[in-house]
């Protein structure tokens, strides 16, 4: 098994392994490299959805949600994101990941890592690009890290009640039944560490975070604003060109991503999104 890094920022390649035969041994050295490059691409892989679903949970528990559309039939815990249309039908989530986030922080645990699985790409378009957020954090100045250190963030699932989201086009007009859903909001230190590094990152989104707990609204925002500007600058970030067979798999409590769409037609990009639950941020 071979470990090459892929960019100063983050995220690693690994080549010689078949994710659906792995040891051991190569478990601990794949478990390593997450941990020190929290991004992994395993490239030309041949995976089903059980044997996605069996890496996925090495890692932990696998999350699902009843009420989640587009789960692979026969398997909830396997979400299909899709562009492609049968009789004018979307199969799967267009465009999943559309503003700046990490997964699943509007819930009380949150998402540890995500696995997605590229069975289809498009020739343009549909790259997905992650930012660090523990460099973000060490990047900050030390009068902000002490402002900061103590805040707790308000993350939301409704996009209707988020200024800097909008609601997905796919679900315009099912905007109550998809967003409507009872998800309380969660709270969550700004400054999050990580379960197992315990390394400090900066874990907000614009997708997600909508306030700060017990801070004047206009103060909030305009914190927001400039945390939100500098966690997605430019060496901070990995952008990542699919390719057939790609499986990646990334660490939500110090990484957000972005989905950038545009795929040009014909094309299509279909994928397999599996996700493992990790601890309550503290
Ligand atoms: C996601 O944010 O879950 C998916 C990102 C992508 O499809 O590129």
């Amino acid at each position: 098994m071979e470990i090459s890094p892929l960019s100063n920022a983050l995220g690693a390649s690994v080549t010689g392994v078949d994710i659906g035969k792995i040891n051991q041994d190569q478990f601990a050295e794949i478990h390593r490299a997450f941990l020190d490059y929290q991004l992994l691409v395993f490239r030309e892989q041949q995976l089903d959805a059980e044997a996605q679903i069996a890496f996925s949970k090495r890692f932990g528990p696998i999350e699902t949600r009843p009420d989640r559309p587009f789960t692979l039939p026969g398997y909830p815990e396997v979400t299909i994101l899709s562009n492609r249309l049968i009789d004018d039908e979307p199969v799967g989530v267009i465009s999943a990941g559309d503003f700046w986030h990490t997964d699943l922080s509007f819930g009380e645990i949150p998402c540890r890592v995500t696995f997605l699985y590229a069975l289809e790409v498009a020739k343009e378009g549909g790259d997905t690009e992650w930012s660090n957020i523990y460099t973000a954090y060490d990047a900050l100045s030390d009068k902000m890290k002490e402002r900061i250190a103590e805040l707790s963030c308000i993350h939301v699932f409704d996009r209707r009640r988020n200024k800097r989201t909008k609601v997905d086009t796919q679900f315009i007009d099912k905007a109550e039944e998809v967003y409507g859903v009872t998800i309380p909001d969660a709270v969550h230190p700004m400054v999050r560490h990580h379960p197992e590094t315990g390394r400090k990152s900066l874990y907000i989104s614009p997708r997600f975070v909508v306030g700060i707990e017990g801070v004047d609204d206009d103060e909030a925002q305009s914190l927001l604003d400039e945390l939100f500007e500098h966690q997605i600058r430019p060496e901070f970030r990995y952008r990542h060109r699919w390719r057939r067979g790609d499986l990646l798999m990334w660490d939500n409590p110090c990484l957000i991503h972005v989905g950038h769409g545009n795929i040009k037609p014909p094309g299509i990009r279909h994928m397999h999104r599996t996700m493992v639950l990790g601890d309550r941020p503290h």
